[in-house]
């Protein structure tokens, strides 16, 4: 190990110029403007994969943005891994509450901030360096190495779910486990093993009243204002303790075993810490449970977005034509999306107050994930992470979700790792996102660690 250390600190500056240049195309795959930063970047991949790690790579259309995929040589009696992660990144906005360029990556206190600096180019680009360094010193790899890089999961992996539809693609996918860096470690220097992910769903409810804004002078009591409604139902979804109101909604929710419980009760996550990290003064959620269970195993139900009436300078006395709103639900492994889907459109028709029309549209959803932690090559992880860090990897699960990752799971019917990097406060999806150069590099050592834990699995073809 010493000699690979060595390397990636003799290679410091050649690993963080690629990852900034990466950094710097701007692939936001939410907005049309960046559709050609999009592709670009993943050329970028495919240049580098090929040029740089000498894989057999290429860039798949799709009718959106492309998939990249590269593949090293079968090795016999060796496994095959293939690593997942997404080149998209989230909107930058708001612009202003950024303290440098979003997508000029700076250094500032150990910490690389830049949009996408954790989420998820800092992440997969660890890995890349972890097989440049793998290559430099042993000239080549001991394990088949596949990767598969979506350019939209933060829009929901469309095109990447449509391909897995395909026997044939499945086929190129084929492999004996699945890597994925995009989730967060326990804290600085504490690995994690991620076992389970939860699910999302997206909804968009909009309520119409009149015609037109109205006046509320003339009208007010006398018509029902839909900002009123809006706010009315959304609030009828939860009650103050965080439990959803929706009939049926628990009805496939699983209860945490008193094993797990113990086993989430052993991360050393500190709730007094958080909250000042995130600036409030109390938590909130289901009593009974702790933070890290509400977030890991719970479902949760969260406004992103509301839309209604005047929001601009001074005041408008109006009651607004419509309101709208965006929501999600958080979901746990067994909860159907389609029945939570079925169950809200009666909760809502059941409590919508005549005067106000509604109409409610749902994306596709994903649901979550828990994964057994018995396997080679979660052990093998373990080995890794563990000659790394010095420590065991504490087993978590996320409350995030990767809506990929079930589906590849189960149509590749391979193991699944998931080993991230990231920090809780890494503020991804958030202004000044950041990734410390701690967890990078922490990450490269690793991404080495791990290809000669998996070359020693006893594999027969
Ligand atoms: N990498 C995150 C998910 C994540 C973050 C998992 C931290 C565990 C810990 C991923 O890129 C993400 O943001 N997913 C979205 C999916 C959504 C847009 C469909 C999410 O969870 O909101
Ligand atoms: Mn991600
Ligand atoms: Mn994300």
């Amino acid at each position: 190990m010493e000699k690979v250390l060595e390397f990636i600190d003799n290679n410091k500056d050649l690993f963080l110029q690629q990852w900034f240049e990466v950094l710097r195309i701007p692939s936001v795959s939410a907005q049309k403007e960046h559709k050609e930063d999009v592709r670009k970047t993943a050329r970028w991949l495919v240049d580098f994969l090929s040029e740089k790690l000498g894989l057999k790579s290429r860039m798949i259309e799709t009718d959106t943005n492309p998939l990249v995929y590269a593949e090293s040589p079968k090795i016999t009696n060796a496994p095959t891994i293939l690593v997942y992660g997404h080149y998209d990144v989230q909107p930058a906005e708001p612009f202003e509450e950024w303290n440098s360029d979003p997508f000029e990556p700076v250094i500032r206190d150990g910490k690389v901030f830049c949009r996408g600096a954790n989420d998820d180019k800092g992440q997969w680009c660890a890995h890349l360096c972890g097989l440049q360094t793998y290559l430099a010193l042993h000239g080549s790899l001991p394990v088949q190495v596949k990767f598969i890089l979506e350019g939209e999961e933060e829009i929901g992996s469309e095109a990447l779910s449509k391909f897995l539809n395909d026997a044939g693609n499945r086929e190129l996918l084929s492999c004996d486990a699945l890597l994925v860096s995009d989730t967060s470690a326990a804290g600085p220097k504490i690995p994690a093993i991620t076992y389970g992910l939860r699910g999302v769903v997206g909804f968009e409810l909009k309520l119409t009243g009149p015609n037109r804004d109205l006046h509320s002078g003339i009208y007010g009591g006398s018509v029902y204002n839909p900002a009123i409604a809006l706010a009315k139902m959304l609030s009828a979804v939860i009650d103050d303790d965080g439990k959803i109101q929706i009939p049926h909604f628990y009805d496939d929710v699983e209860e945490l075993s008193e094993l797990e419980r113990n086993a989430l009760a052993n991360n050393p996550f500190d709730p007094d810490e958080n909250k000042k990290q995130i600036g409030i003064d109390a938590e909130f959620g289901e009593p009974e449970y702790t933070t890290l269970e509400r977030r890991g195993a719970r479902p949760a139900f969260d406004i992103n977005g509301l839309t209604s009436g005047y929001q601009g300078e001074g005041g408008k006395t109006i009651i607004p034509s419509w309101a709208s709103a965006k929501f999600t639900f958080r979901t746990v492994p067994n909860q159907d999306p389609d029945k939570i889907r079925e169950n809200l459109r009666s909760f809502f028709e059941s409590i919508l107050p005549s005067g106000v029309k509604m109409e409610l549209t749902s994306e596709q959803g994903s649901g979550g994930m828990v994964a057994p932690l018995t396997g080679k090559y979660i052990i093998a992880a373990s080995n890794a992470l563990e000659r790394i860090y010095g420590r065991k990897p504490l087993f978590v699960r996320e409350g995030g979700s990767i809506p990929i990752v079930a589906k590849l799971r189960r149509e590749l019917n391979a193991e699944t790792v998931l080993v991230g990097f990231g920090l809780d406060d890494d503020g991804i999806h958030s202004p000044n996102e950041k990734f410390n150069l701690e967890s990078f590099f922490g990450g490269v050592q690793t991404s080495v660690a791990l290809w000669e834990e998996f070359g020693k699995i006893e594999y027969v073809n």
